[in-house]
C-alpha cells in the first residue's frame, strides 16, 4: 500500500521535490521554532567584559598565528574535560570573541582556561622555545613575537569595527585604545583609564620581561592570562541556564 503510493513520488519529479521540501522542514522547524520562544541563547553572568586594546592585539596574533588549528577554546561539559580544564565554557564566555575561537583541533591542550595556570615568565619561555620547558612537546617557537614591537595605528579602529558588531566598546575605549594598549604592559604608567574603562582586576603590568617596548609577545601572553579568568562563578546559576532550554 505505502509502496504503492510511494510510484507517485518516483514517477513525478515535482512531486518528489515538494515532498523533500516537506520533509526537511518539519527538521528544520523542530531545531529551529524553540529558539524563538526563548530571549538569549546566551546565560547571564557576571564579569564578561570586553577585550582590553592590549588583548584584543593579542588575539589577533593568536589568530594570525594560526594558534587555533592545534588548540581549542571550548571546555565540553564532559566528565574528563571538566577535571582536566576546569568549569565547562558558557557561550557568555564567548560572546565578544569575533570570531569565536571554539574549534575542535586538539593537537595541544584546551586553553579556554588557560589564563593563570603559568606565570607570564613560563608562558613566555614556553612561546620562545616549547622544548625549553616542555621537553616532549611538538609546538613550534615563536620567539619573534618578542622583536616586534605592536603597532598601534589602528587599534581605535579595530575596538570600532568590534562595536560595529555589538561589543559594548565605550567612545571613550575607542578614542583612547592606543593610550590603553601602552598603558597596559607598563605598570609605571597613568593606568587608572585603563581601569576605569576595563575594571580593576585588568592585569596591567609589564608581560613579556622587556619594559622597554610593548611587543606582540606582551600582547599575546595578556590575551593567554586573561582567558577563562573573567566569569565570576560565585554568581553563576546552573539552574538558571537550564530554564532557559
Ligand atoms: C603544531 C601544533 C601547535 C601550534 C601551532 C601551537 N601549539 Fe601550543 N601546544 C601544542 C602542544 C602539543 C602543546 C602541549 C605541549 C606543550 O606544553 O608545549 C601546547 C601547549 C601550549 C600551551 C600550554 C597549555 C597548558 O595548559 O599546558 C599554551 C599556553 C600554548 N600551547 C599556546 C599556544 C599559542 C599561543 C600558539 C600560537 C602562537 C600555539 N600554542 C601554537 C601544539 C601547538
Amino acid at each position: 500500500m505505502l509502496l504503492k503510493n510511494h510510484g507517485v513520488f518516483e514517477r513525478h519529479t515535482m512531486v518528489l521535490v515538494a515532498g523533500i521540501l516537506v520533509v526537511i522542514s518539519i527538521g528544520g522547524l523542530i531545531e529551529i521554532a524553540p529558539l524563538f520562544k526563548i530571549d538569549s541563547t546566551i546565560e547571564e553572568v557576571d564579569g564578561v567584559r570586553p577585550y582590553t586594546p592590549l588583548e584584543l592585539v593579542g588575539r589577533n596574533v593568536y589568530i594570525r598565528e594560526g594558534c587555533y588549528t592545534c588548540h581549542s577554546q571550548m571546555i565540553r561539559p564532559l566528565r574528563d574535560e571538566v577535571e582536566r580544564y576546569g568549569h565547562y565554557s558558557l557561550a557568555a564566555e564567548s560572546m565578544y570573541d569575533r570570531p569565536f575561537q571554539w574549534g575542535s583541533k586538539r593537537t595541544g591542550p584546551d586553553l579556554a582556561r588557560v589564563g593563570g595556570k603559568y606565570s607570564d615568565a613560563w608562558q613566555v619561555q614556553h612561546l620562545r622555545d616549547p622544548r625549553s620547558v616542555v621537553p616532549e612537546s611538538i609546538m613550534p617557537p615563536y620567539a619573534f613575537l618578542a622583536d616586534n614591537e605592536v603597532d598601534t595605528r589602528h587599534i581605535d579602529k579595530h575596538l570600532l569595527a568590534n562595536a560595529r558588531l555589538g561589543v559594548p566598546y565605550t567612545e571613550a575605549s575607542i578614542e583612547n585604545a592606543a593610550r590603553d594598549l601602552l598603558a597596559q604592559a607598563d605598570p609605571m604608567g597613568d593606568t587608572a583609564g585603563v581601569e576605569e574603562r576595563y575594571g580593576a582586576d585588568v592585569n596591567i603590568r609589564d608581560f613579556d620581561g622587556d619594559p622597554k617596548r610593548v611587543t606582540e609577545m606582551d600582547a599575546l601572553v595578556a590575551y593567554l592570562q586573561v582567558l577563562g579568568t573573567m566569569v565570576d562563578f560565585s554568581t553563576y546559576e546552573p539552574e538558571k541556564a537550564e530554564n532557559l532550554r
